[in-house]
């Protein structure tokens, strides 16, 4: 059972929608809402309230792309969790509105698990089982993917996301937020090897990253106290060392899990794997270590509906159905299959 699908995100500080037909994307509109950044960081209130000026715009510019009439749409889907409550209920209460009026059936997608299927939008397609490291502003998280809709989360952190550490250190440096892209664009001029950070062991697959933030802050404080412009002199390096720290962490756990599974087929999701060093490391190291590695488009892997519109896809032809009395769950869990 194929058909077209009204996908809308809403989760944190993007307001998108997109339509998919027969599991190929028609529109993917994305609004990313600048006002957070004078906050440094996501105001929940005001995600919600730019979340409702957006939705309908976002939602038609979608149609409009696709050249798809609302009466032409099989199924309305929306992002069920994980997420920030209000944000979600925005688009949760918009598809549910619009599944009432026309009367067709309504799909909860689950927000990483989209960011994992975002592979599955353009070719070339990983095989199953597939191990996918999941790095955005929220999670971190390795899951085993063993086919659209039934994946395990082998390991994930035990408090930051590598989003966040990428976030609050490059705050501590006084960069603009969202810092990740601006610690990814400075690190391109620096020695990574300028300045080390702690590393350290968590067991399994699991990964921490409050340490580290706790070690650079403490660093930044001491060498500002000495020089002021420690920071201004240094911009460059200190962002390539502490992103190669990152990375190396990721990586760690990345190979560990590759190697007990013995699963070559390997992919990033998420919006930290639109970072160019982990990016380019993972190609490395997969050419070094005979992986079939597989990156999603830029403009897949930060929050974006297309991939709430793939995962509804799959959702679609196996009939996974919401009641309309459905809510968002801002903790939804990942447990194994869906
Ligand atoms: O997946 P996403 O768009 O939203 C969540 O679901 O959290 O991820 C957002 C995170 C932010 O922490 C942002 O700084 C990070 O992705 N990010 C990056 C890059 N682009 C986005 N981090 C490092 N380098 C980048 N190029
Ligand atoms: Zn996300």
């Amino acid at each position: 059972m194929s058909g077209i699908i009204l996908a809308i995100e809403s989760s944190c500080d993007e307001t998108s929608a997109a339509v998919v037909k027969n599991g190929a994307v028609l529109s993917n509109i994305v609004s990313t809402q600048e006002i957070h950044q004078k906050y440094g960081g996501v105001v929940p209130e005001l995600a919600s309230r730019a979340h409702q000026k957006n939705i309908l715009p976002v939602v038609n510019e979608a149609l409009t792309e696709a050249n798809i009439n609302k009466s032409d749409l099989d199924a309305i889907a929306f992002t069920k969790g994980p997420g920030l409550l209000g944000a979600l209920l925005v688009g949760a209460s918009f598809a549910k509105g619009m599944a009432m009026a026309l009367k067709k059936p309504l799909i909860g997608v689950n927000h990483m698990q989209a960011h994992i299927l975002a592979h599955f939008i353009d070719a070339p397609q990983p095989n199953f089982p597939f191990l996918c490291l999941t790095v955005s502003g929220g999670h971190t998280q390795l899951v085993v993917v063993k086919s659209p809709l039934e994946m395990e989360v082998i390991g994930e952190t035990i408090d930051d996301a590598v989003g966040e550490a990428f976030d609050k250190t490059a705050k501590i440096m006084g960069l603009d937020y969202p810092g990740g892209p601006f610690i990814d664009k400075f690190a391109k001029e620096g020695d990574p090897t300028k300045f080390k950070f702690p590393n350290v062991n968590i067991p399994d697959y699991n990964f921490s990253f409050s340490g580290i933030k706790t070690a650079f802050l403490n660093f930044m404080r001491k060498e500002t106290q000495k020089d002021p412009d420690f920071v201004e002199k240094n911009k460059a390096d200190l962002c390539a060392s502490i992103q190669f720290t990152l990375i190396s962490i990721l990586m760690k756990k990345l190979k560990k899990a590759a190697k007990e599974l013995n699963i070559k087929e390997i992919g990033i999701a998420g919006g930290v794997s639109a970072n160019s060093g982990l990016r380019n490391t993972l190609l490395e190291e997969g050419k070094k270590l005979g992986w079939n590695v597989f990156i999603p488009e830029f403009e897949h892997c930060t929050d974006n509906a297309a991939m709430i519109a793939i995962a509804a896809h799959y959702q679609y032809e196996g009939e996974d159905f919401e009641a309309l009395s459905t809510s968002p769950n801002p903790r939804m869990k990942f447990t194994g299959s869906k």
